[in-house]
C-alpha cells in the first residue's frame, strides 16, 4: 500500500477523494491534510495534519514523517474567485506546484497527481469536440495558471524523470461538498436551490453549454491515471477528459422531470466571458486509449442521484 498526502484535503474534490483513498487503502495509509481544519468529517475520521501548500518546508516535513511516497496536490484558487485576486491565485496555483514537483525531483515522492481544467483553453480554441493538441490561449489567471502548470509537469518529467499525472477536469458535479468559487459551481447551485426553494436564478445565460462531470466520475478517473502503469501515461501535460456536456437550459428542463414546478431565470454575470471562453464540449479519446477511461453518469442519472442524496 502506497503512504498518500492529500493536499487540500477540505475541498470540493480533496473530500471525495480523501474519503475514497482511505477507503481503498486504509485509513493508516492516508494522510489528508489543508490549510485549516475545514471539514469536521475529513478531520476527525483518520489522520490530518495542517499544511499550508505554499510552504515547502511544511510539505517536506509531513512527506519525511510519514514516509510518503504519492502526493495528490488539490489546493487550487478556481476560476472565478482566481480573477479577483490574480496575484495569490497565480502564487497559490504555481508554487504549491513547483514545492511538489521538486520534493519528486529531489527523489522525496514517487509520484503526483495534479489537476488541470478545460480553463487553460481559450476563446480561440475550437470549441466543439476540442482535441488534446489545439490551441490554447487562456485568458483568465486561473487558466493561465493551470497552462502554465502543465508545461512544468511535462518538462520535469521529461528533464529529471518525476511520475506526475493530469487531468483536465471539466465542471464538476457534487453533492457532498459546496464548490469553492468556479464558473460551472452553478450546475451544483441549482440542484439545491431547486429543492429548497423551487428555483433558481442562473449566473449564466441559457445556451452556455460546458463540458461536466459527476463526481464519482471524476473520483474514478483521479484513482485509475495514478494506479495505471507508468508506461500507459503517454501525455504527461494533461489528459482532456469528459462525459457531459449540457448548457443551464437542459439541466433545467431534467429538474423538472423531478420537480415540475421548478423555475430557472437568468441574469448572466462577469462569469459569462469567462465561460464563453471555454470548450462546449471535450474530446478525450487519448485518455480512453491510453489507460481505459469510461465514464458513467449522464445528465439523467446524475440529476437522479443528485436529487435523491440532497433530499
Ligand atoms: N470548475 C472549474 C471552474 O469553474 C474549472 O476547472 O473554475
Amino acid at each position: 500500500m502506497p503512504k498518500i498526502l492529500i493536499i487540500g484535503a477540505c475541498g470540493q474534490i480533496g473530500t471525495e477523494l480523501t474519503h475514497k483513498l482511505r477507503e481503498k487503502y486504509g485509513e493508516e495509509n492516508v494522510i489528508a491534510s489543508d490549510i485549516r481544519k475545514l471539514n469536521n468529517d475529513i478531520v476527525n475520521n483518520g489522520l490530518f495534519e495542517v499544511v499550508n501548500a505554499l510552504d515547502f518546508n511544511q510539505i517536506e516535513h509531513i512527506v519525511e514523517q510519514y514516509h510518503i511516497e504519492e502526493v495528490y496536490l488539490m489546493a487550487a484558487l478556481l476560476s472565478a474567485t482566481a480573477e479577483k485576486n490574480p496575484a495569490f491565485a497565480w502564487d497559490l496555483n504555481m508554487n504549491s506546484l513547483f514545492h511538489v514537483l521538486n520534493l519528486a525531483k529531489a527523489g522525496k515522492i514517487k509520484k503526483i497527481f495534479w489537476p488541470s481544467s478545460i480553463a487553460v483553453f481559450g476563446p480561440t480554441t475550437p470549441k466543439h469536440q476540442t482535441p488534446q493538441y489545439t490551441v490554447m490561449e487562456p485568458s483568465t489567471v486561473y487558466g493561465i495558471s493551470k497552462q502554465c502548470g502543465e508545461r512544468w509537469c511535462e518538462y520535469y518529467n521529461h528533464i529529471y524523470g518525476v511520475d506526475v499525472r493530469s487531468i483536465r477536469y471539466p465542471g464538476l458535479i457534487s453533492w457532498s461538498t459546496p464548490p469553492g468559487g468556479g464558473t460551472t459551481d452553478y450546475a451544483v447551485d441549482i440542484y439545491h436551490k431547486a429543492l429548497s426553494d423551487g428555483k433558481y436564478e442562473c449566473f449564466l445565460s441559457e445556451e452556455t453549454e460546458l463540458p461536466m462531470m459527476y463526481m464519482d466520475d471524476a473520483i474514478r478517473a483521479t484513482i485509475s491515471i495514478m494506479e495505471a502503469p507508468a508506461e500507459n501515461i503517454k501525455i504527461r501535460s494533461s489528459y482532456n477528459l469528459a462525459a457531459i456536456s449540457f448548457n443551464p437550459e437542459q439541466i433545467a428542463g431534467e429538474i423538472k422531470k423531478h420537480i415540475p414546478e421548478f423555475e430557472i431565470t437568468y441574469k448572466p454575470d462577469f462569469r459569462q466571458k469567462i465561460a464563453d471562453s471555454w470548450p462546449a464540449s471535450i474530446d478525450d479519446s487519448e485518455a480512453r486509449k491510453d489507460w481505459g477511461w469510461k465514464h458513467d453518469f449522464d445528465l439523467d442519472n446524475m440529476t437522479s442521484d443528485m436529487l435523491d442524496h440532497l433530499k
